[in-house]
């Protein structure tokens, strides 16, 4: 039997075999309806997301369905080439861009249909944001306590906010940065005492751009550190964009986008072995869309010849997937 064989008979095996009663339609349609929506227990969801900006009658389809799900309490990195889509996707979650479609949620707000105040207390409470210019994230006229009391004060909540500024920059370990401005900072201090601001207000989520975009590798993995005190400390869910490969290996989950979708991801996981020795042990995942759709890796299909068509064997315990052997 060649492979095209199967792959003809596995497909027309699920329409034609067993005669199916009305109970067991009933059952299914039931089982279909209760079954929870995708990405319920998700904290940051995003289905479908599509972002088309137009300049002078030329369009850029800057996501093109992208499907991401985030848990609360995970650290994760998000990768990618240079206009993949990363920074759209994380103006998006800050709620400072709208998609052109799709549905992305965050901590229960539905980035597309909030109204103008739902959004200003959204980037205000619930999600915190730290970019990659350092000069971006602070008012150079403030002291770091003040920059990191300042959102408090905005959210009205002006009662203790001296007190907490200072736990958070003591968390961060710049405790002694407390009363100097921003150019009286180090790149790298400046950046951790702008966690410190994103954090002022407890958001759910922590949002950084190329956090570490403009430091030196050492100074990168200090602020790297602040982050995953943050995440450990309080439990803030982060989403970090990257090309620090040093940063992109230490987390548990690494994310890549290509052409404005979800691609692929790594996970770590630390392994014991038999001597008791750590180690952590990194599998890479292709991601399957919703309607089933998977990219394969460009090495692999060239590797194999496969371009248009492949043929496909459906195993007890994996698909197994075959240069195109019709012409043959
Ligand atoms: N405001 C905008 N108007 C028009 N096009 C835009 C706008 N913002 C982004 N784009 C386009 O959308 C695509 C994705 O851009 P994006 O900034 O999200 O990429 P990126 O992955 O962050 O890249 P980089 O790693 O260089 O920061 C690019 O083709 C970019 O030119
Ligand atoms: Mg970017």
């Amino acid at each position: 039997m060649t492979k095209t064989d199967t792959s003809i008979r596995a497909g027309a095996a699920g329409s034609a075999s067993d005669p199916t009663t009305l109970e067991e339609l009933e059952r299914k349609a039931t089982a279909r309806r209760d079954r929870p929506s995708y990405g319920h227990d998700a904290l940051i969801a995003c289905d479908r997301l599509v972002r088309i900006f137009t300049t002078d009658g030329v369009e850029v389809q800057a996501l093109q369905g992208l499907d991401l799900l985030v848990k609360e309490g995970e650290l994760m990195a998000l990768v990618g080439a240079s206009g993949s889509g990363k920074s759209t996707l994380m103006n998006i979650l800050a709620g400072l861009d709208v998609p052109t479609a799709g549905a992305a949620r965050v901590a229960g707000a539905d980035l597309l249909a909030m109204d103008g105040k739902a959004r200003l207390r959204y980037r205000r409470e619930v999600v915190g944001f730290v970019w990659q210019q350092t000069a971006r994230n602070l008012l150079p006229y403030l002291t770091a306590a003040q920059n990191v009391a300042l959102p408090m004060q905005l959210k009205g909540r002006a009662k203790h906010k001296a007190e907490r500024a200072e736990e958070l920059l003591a968390m961060l370990g710049i405790a002694d940065a407390r009363d100097r401005r921003p150019h009286q900072l180090s790149g790298g201090q400046q950046q951790r005492v702008a966690i410190a601001v994103a954090l002022a207000n407890n958001p759910a989520v922590l949002l950084a751009d190329e956090p570490t975009g403009e430091l030196d590798s050492a100074t990168g993995e200090q602020v790297f550190a602040a982050f995953r005190r943050a995440n450990e400390e309080l439990g803030t869910t982060i989403v970090i964009v990257t090309h620090d490969q040093a940063v992109a290996s230490e987390v548990r989950r690494t994310v890549a986008i290509r052409d404005g979708r979800t691609s692929s991801e790594v996970l770590r996981r630390t392994e014991v072995d038999e001597q008791g020795k750590e180690s952590l042990v990194a599998r890479e995942y292709a991601m399957l869309d919703r309607a089933g759709r998977l990219q394969l890796p460009a090495d692999y299909t060239q590797a194999l010849g496969m371009e248009h068509r492949v043929a496909l064997e459906l195993e007890q315990d994996h698909i197994g997937v075959w240069p195109d052997d019709a012409e043959a």
